[in-house]
C-alpha cells in the first residue's frame, strides 16, 4: 500500500508521482538557531542544523510523537521539548538526558530525507529512490553576478496555478502595471514553446520592459526584450530576461506545494549588471510583483489545474500554459486534487 501523509489533499497516484521530485522547503540562511517547520505535499517536516550539516526529517519525535519544530537547537542538533532527546547529523539520536550512560537504540533515530543546497535554498525529495535532479538555474554559478534568494511568499492556492501564472505573458499589462508593465502595451506576439527533456522552454520577444536598470542596460522605447522561459516539471520555472548590452537577469520561480491548496514560493534571483544594487530593493521589487499576482492565483476556479484542455477556454497567448499542461499530463499527472 502506498504511504500517504495524514489528511493528504492529493490523490494517491499524484502524490506518489509528485514525491519523486525535488522542492525547496527553506532558505539556507534561515536555518540558524531554531528548528524550522516546513510542510511539503502535506508531509510535516523539521529542518535543522547539526555541526554544519542541514538535516530534513519528519517533524515527529520517535519517543512520544511531539513535533521537533517546537524544540530548540544546540551545535549538536535539535532537542525535543518534552524529554530532551537530541538528534544530530543524519537524524541520529545522540543524547537521552534521563539515561546518559546507556546505549541509544537505532529506533530513536529520525526518519530523514535527502537534502541538497542550491541557489541559497534547501531542497528535499520525499522519495528515497528518486532519479530526478534539482532544476537547473542559468547563470547562478557564474562569477561577477549579484545573487539574492528572496524570502518565501505564502500563497493560498495550488502550485500548478501559481507556476502557470509565472509563464503567462498576456497578463503583464493587466496585473503588473504597478511594477514593470505598461497598461497600454497589451499585445502578445507569436512565440513557440519547445519541449525539452525536463519540460519545455519558450522565447518571448516584446517591448515590455523589466527591472529598472541603469542607463547602460535599460531599454529604449523600441527595444525588444527577450524573455526566455524554462519550465521544469512539475512546479519550477526560470525566466531569463535579456537587457541591453548583454545584461541578463534570471528569476527562478520555485513553487513548493505545501498541499494541493497552499504554496510556498521561493525566488532566487541572479543578474550580471548593476552589481551594487541594494539587495533589499530587489527583494521588495520581486515581492511586489508576486503580490500583484496573488488575488488572481488565490481566486481562480477550479483551484486545481485542469489537464484536460477541453475544460477551460484558451487564447492564442496561452501557448506556454497549454504546453505546461501537456507536459504534466505526459509525466503522468491527473487531476491533482483529492477534493
Ligand atoms: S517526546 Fe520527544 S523526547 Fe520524549
Ligand atoms: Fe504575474
Amino acid at each position: 500500500m502506498t504511504y500517504l501523509p495524514k489528511n493528504c489533499t492529493f490523490t494517491s497516484e499524484d502524490w506518489t508521482r509528485l514525491a519523486q521530485y525535488w522542492y525547496p522547503i527553506a532558505r539556507v540562511q534561515d536555518i540558524v538557531e531554531k528548528p524550522l517547520k516546513a510542510v511539503l505535499l502535506d508531509e510535516q517536516l523539521v529542518v535543522y542544523q547539526a555541526e554544519g550539516q542541514i538535516v530534513v526529517a519528519k517533524d515527529v519525535c520517535p519517543h512520544r510523537g511531539v513535533p521537533l519544530s517546537l524544540g530548540t537547537c544546540d551545535k549538536q542538533g535539535v532537542i525535543c521539548p518534552y524529554h530532551g532527546l537530541r538528534f544530530g547529523q543524519q537524524g541520529k539520536c545522540n543524547r537521552v538526558p534521563s539515561s546518559p550512560e546507556q546505549p541509544i537504540a537505532s529506533k530513536l533515530n529520525l526518519f530523514t530525507y535527502p537534502t541538497i543546497q542550491k541557489y541559497g535554498l534547501v531542497w528535499t525529495c520525499l522519495a528515497q529512490d528518486t532519479t530526478q535532479d534539482v532544476p537547473h538555474m542559468p547563470m547562478w554559478d557564474q562569477a561577477d553576478t549579484q545573487k539574492i534568494t528572496c524570502p518565501p511568499v505564502d500563497i493560498a492556492g495550488f502550485a500548478g496555478r501559481q507556476v502557470e501564472g509565472f509563464l503567462d505573458v498576456a497578463h503583464f499589462a493587466w496585473i503588473h502595471s504597478g511594477t514593470f508593465a505598461d497598461p497600454d502595451n497589451q499585445f502578445v506576439a507569436d512565440y513557440t514553446p519547445k519541449e525539452t527533456p525536463y519540460g519545455f522552454e519558450a522565447d518571448y520577444w516584446s517591448t515590455v520592459g523589466n527591472y529598472p536598470a541603469s542607463e547602460n542596460f535599460k531599454g529604449t522605447p523600441d527595444f525588444k526584450w527577450l524573455r526566455h522561459f524554462e519550465l521544469h516539471v512539475p512546479f519550477t520555472a526560470t525566466l531569463t530576461i535579456h537587457f541591453r548590452n548583454q545584461g541578463k537577469m534570471v528569476i527562478m520561480n520555485a513553487a513548493c506545494p505545501v498541499s494541493a491548496k497552499q504554496t510556498r514560493l521561493f525566488a532566487p534571483v541572479v543578474k550580471n549588471f548593476d552589481l551594487d544594487d541594494s539587495e533589499q530593493d530587489i527583494i521588495d521589487y520581486n515581492i511586489k510583483i508576486f503580490e500583484e499576482d496573488r488575488l488572481m492565483v488565490e481566486t481562480q476556479k477550479p483551484e486545481c489545474l485542469p489537464l484536460d484542455l477541453s475544460l477551460e477556454a484558451h487564447i492564442p497567448a496561452d501557448r506556454s500554459s497549454i504546453m505546461f499542461r501537456r507536459c504534466l499530463k505526459k509525466a503522468g499527472f491527473s487531476e491533482f486534487f483529492l477534493v
